[in-house]
């Protein structure tokens, strides 16, 4: 059976209250065999998250980072800060990222560049085949054997829209990108689809070919209907 992957991006949705009501109930989630859930907090929060999930099973990484050291940066946050609070993971180039916040590409394959560096693991979001920088990858990954990166597609016009794409685009994207992947011996890197991902759809998106796990914004916010996409699998 394949690892799959549940990650919930609750984006800057949710005050403190509820953020910390959601995480209550959460905890209570208990892991199966082959699925791991993250959920991704505001990084206002993140901490608080932490210590009420700390000893569940559920991984909390973060939505975003700016820069890898401490530094004169106002409103930035860097992966040494949060490697100090025990995260382990955060998400990168989220489509939001780059249009509401003028993040280029550029800007967003150098970062992919740090992160993959450090000690940090990284899920790296595209919306098109084009914006996978392969060759990027490839040579600052040097260690295959510990896949520190997993990919998630998200087409721009699915998140958020109640638009999800349908299985047989899904799976053509994702078997073009795990192909290249494995033209670069990158086979083992996971690639997630994000986008009006609920509990309607998750069963079938969860068990097409290449998908190896879900990038969920909306649906993770709502305890029922994360629960109901775990309960999918
Ligand atoms: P959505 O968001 O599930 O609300 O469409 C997905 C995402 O932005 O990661």
């Amino acid at each position: 059976m394949k690892k799959l992957h549940i990650v919930g991006n609750w984006k800057m949705t949710l005050n403190k209250e509820d953020s910390i009501a959601l995480a209550e109930k959460i905890k209570t989630i208990s892991k199966k065999d082959n699925l791991n859930i993250e959920v991704a907090p505001t990084s206002l929060y993140i901490n608080d998250i932490l210590k009420i999930l700390k000893e569940s099973d559920i991984n909390v990484i973060s939505q975003n980072f700016d820069f890898e050291s401490l530094g004169s940066f106002t409103g930035g946050i860097c992966l040494d800060q949060l490697i100090e609070l025990g995260v382990s993971k955060s998400i990168l180039g989220h489509s939001e990222r780059r249009s509401k916040f003028n993040e280029s590409d550029d800007q967003i394959n150098s970062k992919l560049e740090t992160v993959l560096k450090s000690q940090l693991d990284v899920i790296f979001c595209f919306d098109s085949y084009d914006q996978v920088p392969f060759d990027l990858i490839k040579n600052n990954l040097n260690d295959n054997s510990k896949i520190k990166l997993t990919l998630a597609y998200e087409p721009t016009w699915a998140i958020g829209t109640g638009k999800t794409a349908s299985i047989d685009h899904i799976v053509e994207i994702h078997t073009k990108v795990k192909n290249t992947l494995t033209e670069y011996s990158l086979q083992n890197v996971p690639i997630l689809y994000g986008g009006s991902v609920n509990p309607s759809n998750s069963r079938d998106i969860l068990s097409s070919n290449n998908v190896d796990g879900v990038l969920v914004g909306g649906a993770s916010t709502k305890f029922d209907q994360l629960l109901g996409i775990v309960n999918s699998i």
